[in-house]
């Protein structure tokens, strides 16, 4: 939540920083705000909205320097105005912060500097930092963040600029930070997708450190101010990962990814013959399993408990991770506690899984983003391999999450001395081609997006492995679209939702064949007896079910087990075309942001 990045170089500091936030874009999007620094000072300027408006913005024009800092912000305290955008001053305009992440201890903070005189013109968090450093900023900009730290509780991601020091001093708790390592020049930013083109090395910076970045060296320090020796990596993304490749929005481009990011998830793991992973647990005597994740990576896990519990008969749990941070977890280590997360990010995820590693219990994530906190607090990680992912809504990642779920499931099947089915086996490779195919109902999707754009309501459902599918495709439709959608198991409509059917209400229904059909059939039957007007996602011709469906989607035919994979692409596409038929931001929808770093 909230982007930041800067740079201290030889070159123009403005289109980079412009061109940084655009790609940081997806952590937040109600304002943003850069400052440069020259030889006459400091210069801020900040906008209401997208980084497309700031970066038309007059005032740039006259903005000239070498050294910079900036900020998109996804608002938590004070409404996206331009005086609460950052960069934010301190009261003489001499020093400038940016900063992600909370701090809760604020308003004891600002009322003890507002006695001593500290004029605040915003109502955040973050402008508390900027005064703290003008309390005992002496001229050096380490010295006085060392000393300010400690009084913060709470999460950051920040960079400091000063108008007479030729650095930027950055630190980090709780909220992500890489620095970016080039020939005559540093850049740091909230994460590596920033830094693509502009560096070939980086090193993440850990909790309670700082940096200090100079044109021609770094020096990161510990909070004591100790000199740490950094870890430095090749920075593997390319520009290709972050470019649209043709497609219009980013989701469109990562929905039609799928089949080749499902490939990379199954590539060098899984062949005909069997299973590999490199787990360095040993997962022979797991009793339990608690999954964890927020948003679509908790549907991801909801799935993940279908596949766990049939393939290897370990009794599994979901959690929201926000709720199991909360909560008396009495944990063993014979349990295993699995995190869910695209971005790596996620503040509660993140929390959660600390939580976890607090008890005795194995603890292994299932993360898209290399090297990020959740990736690095887990003992053992696997990486979803799926590129990175920069439509908010996830598409890929999600997909990805299963087919990486299934796979640790069969590696756990394998450890406990179970066998493996070869026929499952062969029919997960085909997973690619079976995800391609399903692409193939775009345009009948199209069709129906059209007919059904200007709905207010719809109930998705599904039941047994496809339920978490109903989940996830009416949250794919809220997110993007705005319109109402729940997702319930098919049995339980009955329960509640039930009574909101008559003939306005749309019910899409998830009914591939498997050992649920009859029963769905019936849930079908239910709400056209109510003239509820039925959609249905299913496998194959079927007179029982097309003399009931008002719209009926054709997706291939797969093992029933695999079948979430195959049947939420429709769903994808549809909350996609929907959306874009109706003119709204795909990529960045109202008020979400795609890695959540409060809680
Ligand atoms: C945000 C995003 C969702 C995502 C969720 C969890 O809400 O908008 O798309 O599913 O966070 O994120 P994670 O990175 O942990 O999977």
């Amino acid at each position: 939540m909230c982007g930041i990045i800067g740079y201290i170089g030889e070159k123009e500091v403005k289109p980079l920083l412009i061109e940084g936030l655009k790609r940081l874009e997806y952590r937040g999007y109600d304002s943003s705000g850069i400052c440069v620094k020259n030889n006459s000072g400091l210069s801020i300027v900040k906008n209401v909205g997208k980084v497309e408006k700031l970066e038309k913005d007059a005032r740039l024009s006259s903005i000239k320097g070498k050294v910079g800092i900036a900020h998109t912000r996804w608002a938590t305290h004070g409404e996206p105005s331009e005086l609460n955008a950052h960069p934010h001053y301190d009261c003489k305009n001499e020093l400038a912060v940016v900063h992600n992440g909370i701090i809760e201890n604020y308003v004891p903070l600002k009322k003890m500097l507002e006695k001593e005189g500290h004029k605040f013109k915003s109502q955040t968090d973050s402008e508390v930092i900027a005064h703290l450093l003008e309390k005992f900023y002496r001229g050096n900009l380490a010295e006085a963040l060392l000393k300010v730290l400690p009084l913060l509780q709470g999460t950051y991601g920040l960079a400091v600029i000063s108008k007479k020091n030729e650095e930027i001093v950055i630190a980090k708790k709780g909220s992500p930070l890489v620095l970016g390592i080039g020939n005559n020049k540093m850049l740091f930013a909230s994460d590596q997708t920033a830094l693509i083109n502009y560096v070939p090395n980086i090193a993440y910076l850990n909790d309670n450190e700082i940096a200090i970045l100079k044109e021609n060296s770094f020096e990161i320090r510990n909070s004591n101010g100790k000199i740490i020796k950094p870890k430095i990596e090749a920075l593997k993304l390319d520009a290709e990962d972050i470019e649209k490749n043709g497609f219009e929005h980013y989701m469109l481009k990562e929905i039609f990814e799928q089949p080749k990011s499902i490939k990379r998830a199954l590539s060098g793991r899984l062949n005909k013959d069997g299973v590999k992973l490199s787990i360095d647990i040993n997962l022979k005597k797991i009793n339990r399993i608690v999954l964890l994740g927020c948003g679509t990576s908790w549907h991801s896990a909801l799935i993940g408990k279908y596949l766990i519990e049939d393939l290897t008969n370990i009794p599994v749990e979901v959690d929201y991770a926000s709720e199991f941070r909360y909560r008396t977890n009495p944990l063993k280590s014979s349990d295993l506690v699995i995190a869910l997360s695209q971005s790596g990010e996620t503040a509660d995820t993140l929390a959660a899984i600390k939580k976890a590693k607090e008890s005795k219990a194995k603890t292994i994530g299932l993360v898209n983003a290399v090297g990020s906190s959740i990736a690095r607090e887990c003992q053992s990680v696997i990486y979803l391999q799926a590129g990175p992912e920069i439509g908010v809504a996830s598409t890929k990642a999600f997909t990805s999450q299963v087919t990486t779920l299934l796979l640790l499931a069969l590696y756990i099947r394998k450890e406990k001395g179970m066998k493996l089915d070869k026929k499952l086996l062969k029919e997960i490779l085909t997973l690619p081609k079976k995800v391609f195919s399903s692409l193939q109902t775009e345009n009948k999707i199209k069709e129906l997006a059209d007919k059904f754009k200007d709905n207010k309501n719809f109930i998705f459902l599904g039941k047994g492995v496809n339920f978490p599918i109903a989940l996830e495709g009416a949250l794919k439709l809220k997110e993007i679209s705005y319109i109402h959608a729940e997702g319930y198991p098919s049995a339980e409509m009955k329960h509640g939702p039930i009574a909101l059917v008559d003939e306005n209400m749309h019910c899409l229904f998830i009914c591939t064949h498997d050992h649920t059909y009859d029963k769905v059939l019936s849930n079908i039957e239910e709400v056209k007896a109510r003239k509820g007007k039925i959609i249905v996602i299913t496998d194959k011709a079927d007179d029982k079910l097309t003399s009931k469906a008002d719209e009926i989607i054709y997706v291939p035919h797969i093992d029933p087990i695999l079948a979430p994979l195959i049947n939420i692409i429709p769903l994808q596409l549809f909350a996609y075309h929907v959306a874009n038929m109706k003119g709204l931001d795909v990529d960045k929808p109202r008020n979400l942001a795609k890695s959540v770093t409060v809680e």
